[in-house]
């Protein structure tokens, strides 16, 4: 084994003494309330069945994909699965990512280019943050969902008549699970003729008739330059796409790096994608029950714990804010030897004196479990 390795127990160890150190934990029995699995799809034995039942079990599938998109990775199935998202999520067209991750990155880094500006809410998530750095032009980070923030920084941008001015946002916050004002933002960008993108991460499957996201809701798509819909949350599978324009599309198989120089994702896992898409419409019931559930949470965690900080969400993501890395994985502890699976988020992924038990909801939590959890934070 590899010896000379005292500079990394060096930095485990300091990171350690602030409490930062992260650990790997395999899934429990628990209750769950940490998982992005929002409507149970990962678990779905009619997903399971509907995979199995697609050309997956032809011997004529490849196990894996065997290059990238623009070399031996491009199948007619991924066009295919292209096809039915931009369908889906109603717009021209898709672009299949390897993760959310991968589609960020590629996304952020290729669009902004030198001389433009980037303006990002300062809560966007990391896969965002990555991309920024990886882009050459210059960034600024707004308020959260700070409009008039927002709006000085446009106005900069656009006196000192910058080509291109790029916004982004989550349309659901992946830390505080509240949400961006997203009419409001298509109304400001335009007035600056500025860009929106959106990372639809935690809105994909839980929003929207058929869980298209925030910004079919809205009616905003044709408002929009770019969404990001990952499929490893609310779909309980894996991958992510850029839906927008054909234009958009093909500017990414031109500029993404994080799509040219990968791997595409194997047949099943586009299988995957395109059954998971086919149970979202049918899945009314689930989603109905998932927003019943923030109520009910909402209503019983006020009552229980009035003077507690909780975030101010609507969503599934709810979160209480404990300060102090120590105190936080203290409560976080206790739930889960009471049987609750949450999970305390420390800085600094969150702010110093943020730091949050995230809990998350889904459809198939019992209210009792809801409201036992509600109990033993409250104690
Ligand atoms: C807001 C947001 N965007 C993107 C991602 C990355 O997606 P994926 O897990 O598919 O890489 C995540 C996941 O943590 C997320 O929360």
């Amino acid at each position: 084994m590899y010896q000379n390795t005292t500079f990394l127990t060096n930095r485990l160890r300091q990171r350690e003494q602030m409490g930062l150190l992260r650990q790997l934990h395999s899934g429990s029995n628990l209750v769950d309330f940490c998982s992005n699995d929002y409507l149970g799809l990962a678990r779905s034995p009619a997903l399971r069945q509907a995979i199995q039942q697609t050309d997956y079990q032809r011997t004529s599938v490849l196990n894996g994909a065997t290059g990238s998109r623009l070399l031996a990775g491009h199948t007619s199935l991924a066009d295919k699965v292209e096809t039915q998202l931009a369908a889906f999520y109603q717009t021209e067209s898709a672009l299949v990512f390897n993760s959310g991750y991968d589609a960020n990155i590629g996304l952020l880094s290729s669009l902004p280019q030198r001389g433009d500006v980037l303006l990002t809410d300062e809560l966007i998530h990391a896969s965002m943050i990555d991309g920024a750095r990886l882009s050459y032009a210059e960034r600024h980070r707004f308020m959260h969902n700070n409009l008039d923030h927002l709006s000085t920084l446009l106005r900069e941008a656009r006196d000192q008549k910058t080509p291109s001015i790029f916004v982004a946002v989550e349309s659901v916050y992946s830390m505080d699970g509240d949400m961006a004002p997203l009419a409001e933002l298509v109304g400001l960008c335009a007035d600056y003729e500025a860009h929106l993108i959106v990372d639809e991460a935690h809105a994909t499957g839980v929003y929207g008739i058929n869980g298209e996201g925030r910004v079919v809701e809205l009616g905003l798509q044709d408002r929009v330059l770019a969404r990001v819909h990952t499929f490893g949350k609310g779909l309980g599978v894996h991958g992510a796409a850029v839906v927008g324009s054909g234009l958009l599309r093909n500017y990414l198989i031109n500029t993404a790096r994080s799509f040219i120089y990968t791997t595409a994702l194997p047949p099943h896992s586009l299988l995957a994608i395109q059954c998971a898409h086919e149970q979202l419409p049918i899945l009314t019931e689930q989603r109905a029950k998932l927003h019943q559930h923030v109520v009910f949470f909402r209503d019983i965690a006020l009552q229980r714990m009035p003077t507690a900080c909780w975030t101010d969400s609507s969503s599934p993501i709810q979160c209480l804010l404990i300060k102090g890395n120590k105190a936080c994985r203290a409560v976080a502890a206790r739930a889960q030897g009471a049987g609750f699976d949450v999970r305390a988020i420390l800085s600094p992924t969150v702010p110093v004196g943020q730091e949050r038990i995230r809990i998350c909801l889904h459809s198939f939590n019992a209210e009792s479990e809801i409201a036992g959890l509600i109990d033993t934070l409250a104690s």
